[in-house]
């Protein structure tokens, strides 16, 4: 049996603890051993969340736990999650994070300090889609030329409501909240920053690259009116927020911001709160890929699947090929023009 603590059971948490359980037999067979979720953190012990573990709102209690063997990490921010990560692993947990704005600052240190125990995070860039695992395993035989697309579900889904029904920025952005799209700081989606993160771990993942979000151009969608958006569907175009790596020689350009998309392409047609990726490998060509980049379940699911993984490795080390390394080594950082 595996042992987990969930340090944040919010959206994605609660989501964890229940696909763990309402999917229980499946697991334990996939997984090799029955996974169970010890503990849970959250701030406020008294409310209900619909879900039968045992609660603390102390985090350390989890990551000192001798009995815990992976430490999910979901409660979001930066430095404190920084703090918990890293006693989790000096403690020789295996850990899982959702976390892309701790790992846009901090993936480097933590890869170094966890060594070969499992330190995974499938569902911090486009909720639901196997991205990570898709690029870290799936083309490691490329060079990667560019990495092109939706990566925030929340500024997505709002620009295809201005889109489709006219609906205010500010109602939509309400409504991106109470489905459990946004960031806890909404201004991470909308100011372009959680698309600039997720841009980041895969730009680690593919160049080797460690820059800071302060480093590269970020545009949100705060400025992008409802005229702006009548104005390009007249002319045949999508309004929406891509995060761009492209590679140039031993130079990449990495850029966040808001662009008209002739709707003649896929990417165009990609609306609500799906993501959609484009990588292109020097030999294998364009790759797609699709599906939910926000919500409960959908970013959940990807949560999980690092867990299966996990315990079918034998429950601390990572089973990724390429866990440690990037795929390119030595390349810069191209500034935007
Ligand atoms: P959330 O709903 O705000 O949940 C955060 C949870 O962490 C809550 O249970 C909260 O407790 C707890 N928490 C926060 N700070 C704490 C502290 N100092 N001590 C103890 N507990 C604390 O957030 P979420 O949407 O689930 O997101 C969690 C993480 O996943 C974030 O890093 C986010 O960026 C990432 N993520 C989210 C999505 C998504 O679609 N929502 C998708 C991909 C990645 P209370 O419940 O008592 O407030
Ligand atoms: N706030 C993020 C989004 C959650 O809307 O894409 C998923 O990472």
């Amino acid at each position: 049996m595996l042992k987990v603590g969930v340090i944040g059971v919010g959206t994605v948490g609660t989501a964890v603890v229940q696909i763990l359980e309402d999917n229980k037999e499946m697991i334990t067979a996939r997984a090799g051993t029955e996974v169970v979720v010890k503990t849970g953190v959250v701030r406020t012990l008294n409310k209900e969340r619909g879900i039968d573990i045992a609660l603390t709102s102390d985090p350390y209690e989890v990551v000192n736990d001798p009995e815990i063997d992976i430490v999910v990490e979901l409660m979001g921010g930066v430095e404190g999650p920084f703090d918990v990560v890293k006693k989790a692993l000096e403690n020789g947990k295996a850990v899982v994070t959702a976390n892309k704005a701790l790992l846009a600052y901090h993936r480097y240190e933590l890869q170094e300090l966890a060594g070969d125990l499992a330190f995974e995070y499938e569902a911090s860039v486009a909720g639901g889609i196997p991205i990570i695992n898709a690029l870290r395993d799936g083309l490691s035989a490329n060079h990667i030329e560019s990495i092109k697309g939706i990566m925030n579900g929340t500024c997505n889904y709002m620009l295809t409501k201005m889109t489709e029904e006219g609906v205010a920025f500010d109602a939509i952005l309400k409504e991106s909240q109470e489905l459990g799209y946004a960031e806890a700081d909404p201004t991470f989606d909308i100011g372009g920053f959680d698309a600039a993160h997720k841009l980041l771990i895969l730009a680690s993942i593919a160049y080797g690259i460690d820059v800071k979000p302060e480093d590269i151009l970020i545009e949100g969608i705060e400025s992008v009116t409802q005229e702006d958006i009548a104005f390009a569907k007249e002319f045949g175009y999508a309004v929406k927020l891509l995060g761009i790596a492209k590679r140039d020689g031993d130079a990449v350009e990495l850029r966040v911001h808001a662009a008209l998309i002739s709707k003649e392409q896929m990417i165009a047609k990609i609306d609500g709160v799906m993501n959609g990726v484009s990588v292109i490998g020097d030999r294998v060509g364009e790759t797609l890929y699709y599906g939910p980049g926000a919500g409960g379940d959908a970013t959940a699911s990807a949560v999980v699947a690092n867990i299966i993984d996990i315990a079918r490795a034998g429950g601390k080390r990572s089973p990724m090929l390429g866990y440690n390394t990037p795929l390119e080594h030595g390349l810069r950082l191209r500034p935007s023009d």
